[in-house]
């Protein structure tokens, strides 16, 4: 594999997406706006590969070779990239900021993908000159390990870009399931969030303790874990993000987010780093 992936953003996603894409043999670009962002990331790449060594899952030499593909990028790099993946903050000004940069780096034939898991496609790539080469490629958090990846087509999106990410989504060892049509939160966050939010809502109303309530979807729906410890895994201030934009969308009570959620994150907000979840209160 001599391919090359510029990974724009080195926070929980982008480095996830930028970790499978090396282990699966694409040079990796990793650039993020934020100084040290892409050195914290790939010493956290090495941390976990370094595990994997020590069971037995990976050698040395592997290792070292996933490491060195990991490259830090700048701008001028991007233009040698066949394919680019945007996981920035889920705001919409700065993806477009980031795509419009994206379409002037990248050669004709590149991909341009975003790892948003809700905003509009088509939006994004109306910013761009090229958006019948723009999709969402929606992964999930742990991407190293979680088997999915959303494929999102905007208005314009061709099929041989859908195509081409398909192959690439199959290179790194990952499903698809392909939203034809360009809609707030695609399929799954379209389910999660009122999943959620009534488990927050359950929580609020003091009906379980928030270990009961974990444990009851657990046992009681096989899900490997309970709403509440995911909700902390994926990130307080995004599902906030992400209701709140569904709910500006739908116009619809199944997106409200509920109180208790948005009394954490302001609560998070105010400097409070150690207290970030369900679980830390
Ligand atoms: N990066 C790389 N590998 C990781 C990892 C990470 N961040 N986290 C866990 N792993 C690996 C572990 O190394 C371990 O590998 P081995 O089996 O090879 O040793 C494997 O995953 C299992 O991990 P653990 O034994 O530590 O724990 P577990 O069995 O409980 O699994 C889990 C952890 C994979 C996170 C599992 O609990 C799970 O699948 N949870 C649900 C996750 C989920 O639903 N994610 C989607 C969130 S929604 C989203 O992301 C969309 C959005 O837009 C909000």
């Amino acid at each position: 594999m001599d391919k090359t992936i510029a990974v724009i953003g080195a926070g929980t996603m982008g480095s996830g997406i930028s970790h499978v894409s090396a282990l699966h043999g694409y040079r990796v670009l990793m650039l993020d706006a934020q100084p040290g962002a892409v050195d914290r990331a790939r010493e956290m790449i090495a941390g976990r590969l370094a595990r994997e060594v020590e069971k037995g899952q990976m050698t040395a030499e592997n290792r070292d070779a996933v490491l060195a593909r990991l490259v830090p990028g700048t701008w001028e790099a991007v233009g040698q990239a066949d394919m680019a993946i945007e996981a920035v903050l889920e705001v919409m000004d700065v993806k477009k900021d980031v795509f419009q940069r994206l379409d002037r780096a990248l050669p004709e034939h590149a991909i341009l993908a975003t790892n948003t898991s809700s905003l509009s496609i088509t939006e994004i790539a109306a910013t761009t000159s090229r958006p019948s080469r723009v999709l969402g490629t929606h992964f999930f958090n742990p991407a190293p390990v979680m088997k999915l990846i959303e494929l999102v087509r905007g208005e314009e999106t061709s099929d041989a870009t859908v195509a081409e990410a398909q192959a690439y989504a199959a290179s790194i060892g990952k499903e698809t399931v392909v939203v034809e049509k360009d809609t707030p939160g695609f399929v799954v966050n379209r389910v999660l969030m009122p999943l959620f939010i009534e488990a927050m809502r359950i929580y609020e109303e003091g009906i379980a303790s928030k270990e009961d309530i974990d444990k009851a979807i657990k046992l009681g729906l096989n899900h490997p874990m309970g709403p509440l410890t995911l909700a902390d895994l994926t990130g307080l201030d995004v599902d906030l993000h992400v209701m709140d934009y569904l709910y500006n969308e739908f116009h619809d009570d199944r997106f409200a987010a509920p109180l208790v959620l948005r009394r954490l994150v302001r609560a998070g907000r105010l400097g409070r780093k150690t207290k970030k979840g369900f679980y830390d209160y």
